[in-house]
């Protein structure tokens, strides 16, 4: 007999008990984005087709180009996270500010969102995989109001579910509550996302390493020399330039993903809140690792700014533990000469 097709909506019914707060409100925003993440699928499929490509005109926050298809994965979010009421405000890499969520029958929502709508823009036009990112958290600030920016400035850690969409040769959803990492693809036949990789465990160690080495001369000594190791020890190199395409090749296949600090990026170029956390979290939901290059926990850092960046190491638990023994390792040696 065929197995049963489980669709994204009766798993996430199915498993809102794993959920320490009341029954149906995760449940409510992860659907919201579900559907948002449908709706921008048939935009990035059709991308090459209507006259949706080109720049904006207009920049984001952090001073890059912004593509159309940017402003329509961010404008489909929020307007489908005001859908259920479950959620009071949302944060956006392609938003200065946050933005608050009216009350739905004079009840705040308890959960802020973050996202990066869309991850890997400068790959649309050329017809490569990009993605969503998205980062909950329950609220701290006083429920009777609007939410505050403390709600946003949040650790890492204290997400309640993170996941990504990537728009790829197929279309995945992959998302962690904090009770492992499960995910969908996306049967374009009948429109609903299935359980089609249950339970993702990323392999202890791997064969990719995932960065960007045309900034070699970029990079920090220590950076520059972990990075000649890699080579030594015939790994493979890929790099898509999307964050989320490359991660979520080393989930699957094991391997370590790095984007270090360089002259143009001091901090590193990803950010904190939309990239760097969600994709920390279901890292080691995965049985993975996440730090920067100062061999912190990236859940752990506390964030001071909504578009915070990060230097970021994260993979196979085994060679992020290898990284950052080399780090030791090379930076003790330097310091004794
Ligand atoms: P975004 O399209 O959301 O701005 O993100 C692009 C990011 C990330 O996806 C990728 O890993 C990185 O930029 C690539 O940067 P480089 O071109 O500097 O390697
Ligand atoms: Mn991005
Ligand atoms: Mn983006």
């Amino acid at each position: 007999m065929a197995n049963k097709i489980i669709t994204l909506d009766e798993f996430i019914i199915k498993r809102q008990n794993d959920f320490s707060y009341a029954t149906g409100e995760l449940t409510a925003l992860l659907r919201d984005i579900g559907v948002a993440a449908k709706i921008v699928n048939r935009e990035v499929n059709r991308a090459g087709l209507v006259n949706i490509l080109g720049i904006h005109g207009s920049e984001n926050a952090s001073g890059e180009d912004v593509q159309k298809l940017d402003m329509y994965a961010n404008d489909k979010l929020i307007e489908c996270l005001s859908n259920s009421g479950e959620c009071c405000g949302v944060a956006s890499e392609e938003n200065e500010d946050y933005v608050e969520i009216p009350p739905i029958a004079s009840e705040n929502g308890k959960y802020v969102v973050l996202f990066d709508p869309l991850d890997g823009s400068s790959n649309i036009d050329v017809n490569v995989s990009v993605g969503t990112i998205f980062s909950i958290y329950r609220r701290v600030s006083d429920e009777s109001g609007p939410c505050e920016l403390e709600d946003f400035l949040q650790k890492g850690v204290e997400q309640v579910a993170a996941g990504y969409v990537i728009y790829g040769t197929s279309t995945i959803l992959v998302y962690t509550t904090g009770n492992g990492v499960n995910g969908f693809t996306l049967d374009p036949s009948i429109g609903e996302f299935c359980l089609s990789h249950r339970n993702i465990q990323i392999p202890k160690t791997g064969q990719y390493y995932s960065i960007n080495q045309g900034y070699y001369s970029k990079f920090d000594l220590e950076m520059r020399r972990y990075v000649d190791n890699c080579s030594d020890m015939n790994l493979r190199l890929r790099y898509i330039g999307t964050m989320v395409a490359d991660i979520h090749r080393i989930l699957f296949q094991g391997g370590i993903f790095l984007y270090p600090s360089t002259r143009k990026y001091p901090d590193g170029k990803l950010r904190l809140l939309y990239e760097c956390n969600p994709m920390s979290f279901i890292m080691e939901q995965a049985g993975g690792k996440s730090i920067d290059t100062q061999l912190q926990r990236i859940m752990e850092i506390k964030p001071t700014e909504l578009h915070q960046r990060a230097s970021i190491v994260i993979g196979s638990p085994q060679m992020v533990d290898e990284m950052k023994a080399f780090v030791q390792k090379y930076s003790a040696s330097n310091v004794l000469g």
